[in-house]
């Protein structure tokens, strides 16, 4: 019994001792809270006996109003807590010039609405010795943040670049070194980061310089999800033969590319140099919402990547859009017409990828599907959809990277001028919507050329369009040619 009563005591002097620590709110907070019940219960009609809390909820009569606080305080101001928007987030650096390198990354749409206050400050290089390791001396110079124009929805981040350009070249001896960025956030730049990136250089051999670099590179969109390899196989097939095999394609894998399968289709582009697999690490990927799985992060990449390794032209289309020339136009013949373009952008014609013509003989969707929209796509109705240009044509677009430095989606954003855009009838994807989604099923309706009454339900809706079929079928002979050649080159090299 005695001993009860001792551990009341006990538990007691606790409480009185915690109060005293956290100096009373504790109590106000508890009394608070017993009002606000109190309060529902009066509400409801209880019947329930005032108390001290009760009172402080009845409306002063001298104030004449409907509330319970006395004095609604006329000032408030914001008061954040915590941390949140990350000023920037690093993806890549490239060299553009001796004495300049471009920083591919995002920021928060947040910090960059306060345009004033660029948060990467510097830019500093540490050169890289002869034994490997990093030199002690720095180099600094000001750092001139892009924020660049995109035309997808914000969510959270968006693409910028960083040019840093020193006044005096760098890193000529080709060892390469390290890249840092000074990053400040807050109003009054209070706190301060650095982040950075080695470039391995190497000097340029001659052998690497014979090495030739193919005409055209191909950037791709963000590989997630579930990738349909069998008509990525047959988009590649397709593409490899409208470049004549001078192409290189960079595909950026943020996990779409996962099994054994999926690998197999694109190992003998690998192998034949033709194709490189950019595993990006998906961890973070989440964590800062950017359109589309960050895919303006990686266009911007790719711009720089493949002007660092010498390509002519980069192509942007996604992997459900087919890139179509009609005859007699050619890539090239387009290039030989602008020989000044910087870039020069492509309708976008929708087209259904569930009706197939029922062909026996082909082996490829490709030389059935041959229903598409009878006008490219324009957001906006009063324009010619033949040249409805930027994101209401939702363009796709071909650029010469040592002339470009960054894009949207659908636009080119730097520079914006002195590009072409092409008349859809010349120039045009052929977009096969939701193809790559894991519940679409291409030619997942059989179209019988010789039912009529079908074919014409189909003709007032789309127009029967041969070409791309044409394209596949007249140049089977060249797949199969072109696909024995990459395989050709693998075997040499194994
Ligand atoms: C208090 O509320 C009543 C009923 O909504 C309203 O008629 C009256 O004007 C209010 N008084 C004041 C001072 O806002
Ligand atoms: C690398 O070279 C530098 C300069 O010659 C020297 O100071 C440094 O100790 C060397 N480091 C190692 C690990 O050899
Ligand atoms: C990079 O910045 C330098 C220094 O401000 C400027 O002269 C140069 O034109 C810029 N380069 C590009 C490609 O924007
Ligand atoms: C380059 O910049 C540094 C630091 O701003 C300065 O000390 C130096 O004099 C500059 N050199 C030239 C050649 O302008
Ligand atoms: C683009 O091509 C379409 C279809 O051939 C044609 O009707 C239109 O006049 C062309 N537009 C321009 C601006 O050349
Ligand atoms: C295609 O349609 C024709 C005419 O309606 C019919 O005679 C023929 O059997 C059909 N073929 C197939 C494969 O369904």
């Amino acid at each position: 019994m005695a001993k009860a009563v001792a551990e009341v005591l006990r538990l007691a002097v606790m409480f009185v001792m915690a109060a005293i620590l956290l100096q009373i709110p504790i109590f106000s907070g508890l009394l608070r809270l017993s009002g606000f019940h109190d309060a529902c219960q009066h509400c409801r009609g209880s019947s329930s006996a005032a108390s001290p809390s009760h009172e402080q909820l009845q409306v002063d009569p001298e104030s004449g109003g409907n509330g319970s606080i006395r004095a609604i305080p006329q000032s408030r101001k914001l008061q954040p807590v915590g941390r949140a928007q990350y000023p920037f987030i690093l993806f890549s650096v490239y060299r553009y010039a001796l004495n300049t390198f471009f920083v591919i990354g995002e920021t928060s749409l947040v910090v960059r609405a306060f345009e004033h206050d660029k948060p990467v400050y510097d830019c500093e290089w540490s050169p890289m010795l002869a034994n490997g390791t990093v030199s002690d001396s720095r180099t600094l110079t000001q750092a001139h943040m892009i924020y660049v124009k995109f035309d997808e929805n914000g969510m959270g981040y968006g693409p910028a670049l960083v040019n840093c350009t020193f006044n005096e070249s760098i890193g000529s001896d080709g060892l390469g070194g390290v890249l840092r960025l000074h990053v400040a956030r807050g109003p009054y730049r209070g706190d301060k980061f650095t982040v950075e990136d080695v470039l391995h250089e190497g000097a340029r051999t001659p052998a690497s310089a014979a090495r030739k670099v193919s005409t055209y590179a191909f950037c791709g969109p963000p590989m997630y999800g579930t990738i349909k390899a069998r008509w990525i196989q047959h988009w590649l097939a397709y593409h490899v033969f409208l470049w004549k095999a001078d192409v290189h394609f960079y595909f950026y894998n943020i996990g779409g590319f996962k099994t054994a399968e999926d690998y197999q289709v694109v190992e003998p582009y690998v192998k034949a140099g033709l194709l490189t697999l950019i595993e990006i690490e998906s961890t973070a990927i989440e964590d800062f919402p950017a359109w589309y799985k960050h895919q303006l992060v990686f266009i911007n990449d790719c711009i720089h990547r493949t002007r660092t390794a010498g390509h002519s032209w980069s192509f942007f289309n996604d992997f459900d859009e087919l890139l179509y020339f009609s005859p007699p136009h050619t890539v090239e013949s387009l290039i030989r017409d602008h020989p000044q373009a910087a870039w020069m952008t492509f309708a976008n014609m929708p087209a259904s990828s569930g009706h197939c013509a029922v062909r026996e003989e082909s082996r490829w969707p490709l030389e059935r599907l041959m229903w598409h929209n009878k006008v490219p796509e324009c957001m906006k109705a009063e324009r010619d959809p033949w040249m409805c240009t930027g994101s209401q044509g939702r363009r796709k677009y071909m650029v010469n990277p040592s002339k470009v430095f960054s894009s949207g989606v659908h636009r080119i954003s730097i520079p914006e001028e002195g590009g072409v855009d092409l008349n859809g009838s010349v120039a045009r994807v052929i977009h096969f919507h939701g193809v790559l989604s894991s519940g679409s099923n291409v030619c997942g309706i059989p179209v019988n050329m010789s039912h009529s009454k079908q074919v014409d339900d189909l003709t007032n809706r789309y127009d029967f369009d041969q070409s791309l079929s044409d394209a596949v079928s007249c140049h089977d002979t060249d797949f199969v040619l072109l696909s024995n050649t990459i395989y050709q080159v693998v075997l040499a090299e194994d």
